[in-house]
C-alpha cells in the first residue's frame, strides 16, 4: 500500500536496490553528502535564529516552531523559499507524513499482509483511492510552483532549479521527478522536527543533564548572554555533540518499527530459511532501550556518547538505520544535514531555555505518539532563561526575521 499505491512505486526509502534507486541514491548524493553540507550550514544558521524567535514570541508553539524550522531549511536548499509558522502547507506536508507513517504499521493495510488482494479488480479495492489522494498530495504543489517561478525568472537558484536542468531528470517519469522532491521535504523535515521533541522531553524529564550542557554552554557563550552557540564553536561543545546523539538514541524516530526492508532473493540466517519477498524490519526501541547494550537505557543521559566517536553521528545507536551498522547500503542518505540541524538548533535553544514539566500533566516518555495531526505530542512549560537572553534574542535574531525569499 504505501510504496505501490501512496508512492506511485517511487518512495525512496521502500524501493528495493535496483537501477532506478541507484539513480535516486546518487541524486540524493550529490545534495546530502557529508561534502554537501556547506550548503546547508548557512539556512541552518538563520532558521535557527527564527526558531528561538518564535519560542520567544510564542511558547506555546514550540512544536509547530520546531517543524516549521526543520521544514524551512530543506524548502530553502530544495525550492529557495522559507517556510512561515502555521504556513497551512506545512500542516498538509505533515499530516501526508503522519498518513504514510500510520500506513506503514504492520496491519493497517490488510492488501500488504495479503498481497492476493491486489488482483481484484480497481474499483473493488478499496483501499486505493485513500492511497492515491495521499500519493497526489505531496511534491506536485511545490513542483508545479517551482516551475512557475522559473518560467518567470523569479526563482532563486536552488537544487530544484539545477536538477530540473539536468539530461537525467529530463528521462525521468513524473511519479519519480515528483518523489525526488517529496522525498527530500518529507524526510527532511520530520525527522529533526521529532527528534527536537525528544530531546525537549528529555531536557524536562531528567533535568540534571541540562545543568552540565548549560555550564559548557555559558563557559563558550558567556554566563550573561553575551553571545548565541555559532557553528565555530563546535570543536568546543563536545556535550551539546552527546546531547544530539542521545536523543537519536533514546526513543528512536521514524517508527517504533523501523522501515521495512524486502527479501529480493531467497535467503538463510542461523538455519531459518526465508524466500524473497520475505519483509524484514528491526526492533528500534528494543535495542535502544536494551540494557545489556546501554547502562541505564531509560535515562537521558549523553554522558554515554562522550568519547572519541562522540563527533561521529553513526556510531553507537541505529537511528539513521541498519544499515550503518552493515554495508552502510542503505543507511539515511539524510544523517549529516539532519545531525546538523538537531545541533545548532538544540544548542540555542538550551542557551536560551527552560523546560519544564507542568504540574499534573507528567510526560510519559514511553509513550509520545510520532503522530500527532501537528499538535505537541506532550505538554510542556518553555521559558526563556533571562532579560538578558530576551536582550540577546531580539539583538541577534530580528535580521532572520525580516529574511524573506
Ligand atoms: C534527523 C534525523 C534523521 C533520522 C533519525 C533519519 C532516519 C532515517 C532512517 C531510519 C532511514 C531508513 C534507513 C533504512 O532503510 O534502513 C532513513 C532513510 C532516508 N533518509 Fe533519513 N533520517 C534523518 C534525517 C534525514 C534528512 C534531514 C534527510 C534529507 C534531507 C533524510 C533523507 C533520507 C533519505 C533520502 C532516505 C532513504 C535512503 C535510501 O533508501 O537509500 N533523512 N532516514
Amino acid at each position: 500500500m504505501t510504496q505501490t499505491i501512496m508512492s506511485g512505486d517511487s518512495r525512496m526509502v521502500l524501493m528495493p536496490y535496483s537501477d532506478r534507486w541507484r539513480t535516486l541514491r546518487k541524486i540524493m548524493h550529490q545534495i546530502l553528502s557529508a561534502r554537501a553540507q556547506d550548503i546547508f550550514m548557512p539556512f541552518q544558521d538563520l532558521e535557527s535564529k527564527n526558531l528561538i524567535w518564535d519560542y520567544l514570541e510564542d511558547p506555546d508553539k514550540w512544536w509547530a516552531a520546531n517543524a516549521r524550522y526543520a521544514n524551512s531549511v530543506i524548502m530553502s536548499v530544495v525550492f529557495g523559499r522559507r517556510s512561515a509558522l502555521d504556513d497551512p502547507d506545512i500542516v498538509e506536508l505533515f499530516e501526508t507524513i503522519e498518513l504514510f507513517l500510520a500506513n506503514q504499521q504492520p496491519g493497517v493495510n490488510l492488501v500488504d499482509g495479503f498481497p492476493v488482494l491486489e488482483k481484484l479488480p480497481k474499483q473493488l479495492q478499496w483501499w486505493r483511492s485513500r492511497g492515491e489522494d495521499i500519493f497526489r498530495k505531496t511534491a506536485r504543489r511545490e513542483l508545479q510552483r517551482l516551475e512557475e517561478k522559473m518560467k518567470a525568472g523569479t526563482q532563486r537558484r536552488c537544487f530544484g532549479t539545477d536538477f530540473l536542468e539536468t539530461e537525467e531528470v529530463k528521462k525521468m517519469g513524473e511519479a519519480q521527478k515528483l518523489f525526488v522532491f517529496g522525498t527530500l521535504m518529507e524526510a527532511g523535515s520530520d525527522t529533526s522536527r521529532v527528534t527536537l521533541g525528544q530531546i525537549i522531553a528529555g531536557a524536562a524529564t531528567y533535568p540534571d543533564w541540562v545543568e552540565r550542557a548549560r555550564a559548557e554552554l555559558d563557559a563558550v557563550c558567556g554566563h550573561n548572554a553575551e553571545r548565541l552557540p555559532q557553528w565555530e564553536d563546535r570543536p568546543k561543545l563536545k556535550y551539546i555533540s552527546a546531547v544530539v546523539k542521545e536523543g537519536f538514541r533514546w526513543r528512536p524516530n521514524i517508527a517504533e518499527i523501523g522501515a521495512p526492508t524486502m527479501l529480493i532473493k531467497d535467503d538463510e540466517h542461523e538455519g531459518y530459511k526465508f524466500p524473497a519477498g520475505t519483509v524484514f524490519t528491526w526492533n528500534a526501541w528494543a535495542i535502544a532501550l536494551n540494557p545489556d547494550e546501554y547502562e541505564q537505557p531509560e535515562r537521558f543521559w549523553p554522558e554515554r556518547f562522550l568519547n572519541d566517536d562522540v563527533e561521529n553521528a553513526l556510531k553507537g545507536h541505529w537511528a539513521f538505520g541498519p544499515g550503518m551498522r552493515m554495508t552502510g547500503r542503505r543507511v539515511c542518505s539524510g544523517w549529516k544535514a539532519g545531525e546538523m540541524n538537531v545541533w545548532i538548533a538544540i544548542a540555542r535553544i538550551l542557551y536560551c531555555f527552560d523546560f519544564k514539566q507542568i504540574p499534573g500533566k507528567p510526560i510519559d516518555t514511553m509513550t509520545i505518539p510520532q503522530i500527532t495531526k501537528y499538535a505537541a505530542p506532550f505538554d510542556v512549560q518553555v521559558t526563556v532563561r533571562s532579560q538578558a537572553h530576551t536582550a540577546l534574542i531580539r539583538r541577534d535574531c530580528e535580521e532572520a526575521m525580516n529574511t524573506k525569499y
